[in-house]
C-alpha cells in the first residue's frame, strides 16, 4: 500500500508540474507576445524554456510512474467502461507526447532563430494544454 501511495503521490505531483506549469507558461508566452516595449518581452522570454524543461519532466514523471501503477494495480478492478476511459487515457498520453516532441523541435527552432517557430509554439502550447485536461478528466472517470 504504501508503495503505491508513494506511486500516486509522484503520478499526481507531475501533474502538478506538467499541467499547472504548462498553463502558466502559456500565460507567459501571450504576455511576451503582447508586451508593450522589446526590454519587458526580453525579461519575460527567459521563463518560457526553464518552465517548459519542468513541464516536460512532469510528463516524464507521470508516464513513468502511471506505468508503475498499472503494472502494480493491474486491471483486475476495471469492469466495464472503465477499461474504455483507461485506453481512452492512453490515446491522449500518445498524443501528448506527440505533441511534447513537436515543442521540443519548435524550441531548437527558436534557440536557431526561426521567427515562425513562435506563432507554432502559441499553438502547442494549448494544445497540449487541452489534452492533458482531457487525459486528466478521463483519469477520474477510469479510476474512481
Ligand atoms: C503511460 C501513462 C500513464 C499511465 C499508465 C497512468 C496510469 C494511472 C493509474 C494506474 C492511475 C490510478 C492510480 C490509483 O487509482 O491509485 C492513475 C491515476 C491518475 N492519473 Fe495517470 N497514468 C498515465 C499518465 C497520466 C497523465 C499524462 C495524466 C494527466 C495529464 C494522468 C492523470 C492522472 C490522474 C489525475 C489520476 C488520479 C485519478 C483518480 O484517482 O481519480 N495520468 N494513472
Amino acid at each position: 500500500m504504501l508503495y503505491h501511495d508513494v506511486l500516486l503521490f509522484l503520478h499526481l505531483i507531475g501533474l502538478a508540474m506538467s499541467l499547472g506549469v504548462g498553463i502558466t507558461n502559456m500565460v507567459i508566452a501571450r504576455m511576451v507576445a503582447a508586451a508593450a516595449t522589446p526590454d519587458a518581452a526580453g525579461a519575460l522570454r527567459a521563463l518560457p524554456p526553464i518552465l517548459s524543461r519542468i513541464s516536460m519532466a512532469g510528463l516524464v514523471l507521470l508516464v513513468v510512474t502511471g506505468l508503475l501503477l498499472i503494472i502494480q494495480m493491474g486491471f483486475a478492478g476495471m469492469t466495464g467502461w472503465m477499461k474504455v476511459w483507461f485506453w481512452l487515457k492512453m490515446a491522449g498520453v500518445a498524443a501528448m507526447i506527440g505533441v511534447a516532441y513537436l515543442i521540443f523541435q519548435a524550441q531548437g527552432r527558436i534557440r536557431q532563430g526561426d521567427q515562425t517557430a513562435g506563432a507554432q509554439m502559441r499553438q502547442l502550447g494549448p494544445a497540449i494544454g487541452g489534452l492533458a485536461l482531457l487525459v486528466t478528466f478521463l483519469a477520474v472517470l477510469a479510476f474512481y
